[in-house]
């Protein structure tokens, strides 16, 4: 999109006149290649034993990035609304300014209207995905094609649910190597999308960095725990539990190459988690620490043997451990997790505030996911130290092909 372009596409969005008319106006001649200009998998320079990951995570494709790629140290989710009388034109247009501004931004280029361009110039393997809650598909007018499980999860037992964090109508996953390229992505989006939609929360978390040292271990929680060792694999004959239309499934309309997404904030008791001894700790999981080793194996990724008992004729893994109760019942339940931590100021009197932003993509949450919950609702030793705080359930849009604006076939 060329900047007269954008600026019409601004100016006659709803309630037009905003910030982003004025940044337009305002802008730099920014439509050049950025300093990266390097093309999607361009090596990063200067970056050691990391050298031979890209810098830069393509834009274009069946699929959007930061489903399947190895999750980014950094991460913001960021909620966004439509504004009232938002129409499908409305929602066009939002999706084509974001279309625009993130293909820049994940080639470490500013948006049009960034007049801080140097900020995205440091390539850090940015990306964005933009999904779409059920407020989307009524304000589009395409209610009788919103898929089933795009609604809220039914209640659980655990949930103790805040009003900070609600459902909204769309929301921006953005993950990078860099808190400054996530911050400056979240910026440069929200700010890029007014009038179209405005922002409701946000909630940041991260990860362990990828290089750290050792490589290969997967995300550690903030309990100490190894976390995501039990994943479907992705890439191959297990898309079909992740990607709409996938695995001989028919997709719900304009939806083929997308998934769904399942974000629940989690808080984590770190005060009264400290008063368990390591024993304790291990025995609520039903995995070691250290490893991330079944209690009864030595490595990570031995299979556990449910049925070995101690030498009190106890179960080694507890019933009601997490990972037991996680596991499937049947070969659907399966869900790709992303979480990240969270570790915000405490309120006053407190001592920690801290938890997972828990973050799941699976085809169908409904048939996948919810079983999962269902179980860990009803027993499951994590509860004692976790209360689940938020949900919400979004529509991941498939990738943008060439020259083709996010969500155009379900627009169409
Ligand atoms: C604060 C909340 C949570 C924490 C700290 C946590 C932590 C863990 C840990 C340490 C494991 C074992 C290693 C692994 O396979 O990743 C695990 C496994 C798992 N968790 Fe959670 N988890 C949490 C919430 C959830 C939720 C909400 C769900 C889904 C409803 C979930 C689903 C799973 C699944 C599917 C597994 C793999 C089970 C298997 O072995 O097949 N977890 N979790």
């Amino acid at each position: 999109m060329d900047r007269v372009e954008r600026r019409a596409v601004l100016r006659t969005g709803l309630l037009a006149g905003g910030v982003g008319v004025a940044a337009v106006a305002a802008t730099r001649a920014a439509s050049g290649p950025g300093p990266a200009g390097q093309d999607a998998a361009s090596p990063a320079s200067g970056q050691g034993s990391r050298a031979a990951r890209p810098a830069t995570l393509p834009f274009r494709g069946p699929h959007q990035a930061g489903v399947v790629d190895e999750p980014q140290p950094f991460a913001a989710f960021v909620g966004l609304d439509l504004p009232k009388g938002a129409t499908r034109q409305t929602c066009r247009r939002l999706l084509r300014v974001w279309t625009d501004d993130i293909e820049r931004l994940m080639a470490a280029r500013g948006p049009l209207t960034d007049l801080e361009p140097e900020l995205a110039a440091v390539p850090s393997r940015l990306s964005v995905t933009v999904a779409v809650g059920p407020g989307f598909y009524a304000a589009a007018g395409l209610e009788a094609d919103r898929p089933s499980w795009l609604a809220p999860l039914p209640p659980f037992e655990v949930d103790r649910f805040e009003p900070h964090w609600p459902q909204t109508d769309l929301l921006l996953q953005i993950r990078a190597d860099s808190p400054v390229a996530v911050a400056h992505a979240q910026r440069r989006l929200v700010v890029g999308a007014q009038p179209l939609a405005v922002q409701r929360w946000v909630q940041r978390g991260f990860r362990e960095p990828l290089t750290a040292v050792r490589p290969g271990m997967p995300f550690r929680n903030l309990f100490g725990q190894v976390d995501g060792t039990v994943q479907p694999a992705t890439g191959g004959a297990e898309d079909g539990l992740i990607w709409l239309g996938s695995g001989g499934l028919p997709a719900p309309q304009g939806l083929a190459g997308g998934t769904s997404l399942v974000i629940r904030r989690i808080a984590m008791n770190l005060d009264t988690w400290d008063e368990v001894d390591r024993a304790g700790r291990e025995h609520a999981i039903g995995r070691r620490i250290a490893t991330g080793a079944p209690l009864t194996g030595r490595v990570e990724s031995d299979v556990p043997d449910l049925a070995a008992t101690d030498a009190l004729g106890f179960p080694v893994i507890d019933p009601v451990s997490h990972m037991r109760r996680a596991m499937p019942l049947a070969p659907h339940e399966r869900i790709l997790r992303a979480p990240y931590s969270y570790d915000d100021a405490p309120g006053p009197g407190e001592r920690s505030n801290s938890g997972l932003v828990f973050v799941s993509f699976q085809a169908d949450p409904v048939r996948q996911f919810v079983p999962i919950q269902q179980r860990l609702a009803e027993a499951d030793l994590l509860n004692i130290w976790t209360t689940p705080v938020s949900s919400g359930v979004y529509a991941v849009l498939p990738g943008a092909g060439a020259g083709e604006d996010l969500g155009a076939a379900l627009l169409a």
